[in-house]
């Protein structure tokens, strides 16, 4: 399962880049607000950083200008993939940017059918909730696990990114669907690196070379 990080924090980006472990990136305009920058801003540094996909999102609701607007992110960089909701106007959009070579994720995908529609209409990704359907008393992985099978089933090259990820239960039971991305929040991507016993195991280890230089 490849990394991908869900933010649009500079910093946050660089430290985890620094350890190779971070093969895309996700935006949404409420990360973008988040960061304090405008997305013209702070996409390009993005795709400096990374130079795999880097998920731009549009915010019109009509398919004239989610073209208009992804036509306009593409110039930034090369690995700009364009983010688009799961609407009718949004798969119009999909099928003549996938028509045109440009990468879509379809975003905010809740259910096995519109995974499919997304898929069909030429989306290389596309974005299963996870816990915003956890949230809502429904099974967010259980989900993604049934998109991973169905997608594989039919030979659906359209890659599944597993967003809305919350916790390392999260991690581990959609890397266990063997879903192709997870698409992860700092706060999760940090807990994913931690052991207690790492900790435990490194003071031991010191302790016995400091006493071993003792004799
Ligand atoms: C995915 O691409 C979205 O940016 C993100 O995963 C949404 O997560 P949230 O439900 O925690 O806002």
């Amino acid at each position: 399962m490849k990394i991908f990080m869900d933010t649009a924090n500079v910093d946050e980006i660089r430290e985890f880049a620094d350890m190779g472990i971070v093969y895309g990136v996700t935006t949404n305009p409420s990360l973008i607000a988040k960061s304090g920058r405008s997305q013209a801003d702070v996409i390009p540094e993005i795709c400096s950083l990374i130079p795999g996909p880097v998920s731009a999102e549009v915010i019109s609701l009509d398919c004239a200008g989610m073209l208009e607007e992804a036509h306009k992110l593409v110039k930034i960089a090369e690995n700009v993939v364009i983010k688009i909701p799961c609407t009718a106007e949004g798969l119009k959009a999909v099928k003549v940017l996938s028509s045109e070579g440009i990468r879509v994720n379809v975003t905010l995908i809740f259910s096995l059918p519109q995974a499919l529609l997304a898929a069909r209409a030429g989306a290389a990704y596309v974005s299963p909730f996870v816990g915003r359907l956890d949230d809502i008393g429904e099974d967010g992985v259980q989900l993604v696990a049934d998109i991973v099978d169905v997608f594989r089933n039919f030979d659906i090259k359209t890659e599944v990114i597993a967003a809305s990820i919350r916790s390392l239960g999260h991690v581990n039971a959609v890397m266990l669907a063997g879903c192709d991305i997870a698409t992860i929040p700092t706060k999760v991507l940090r807990a994913m690196l931690v052991h207690p016993l790492t900790d435990k195991g490194i003071e031991k280890f010191l302790a016995d070379y400091r006493d071993s230089q003792k004799r």
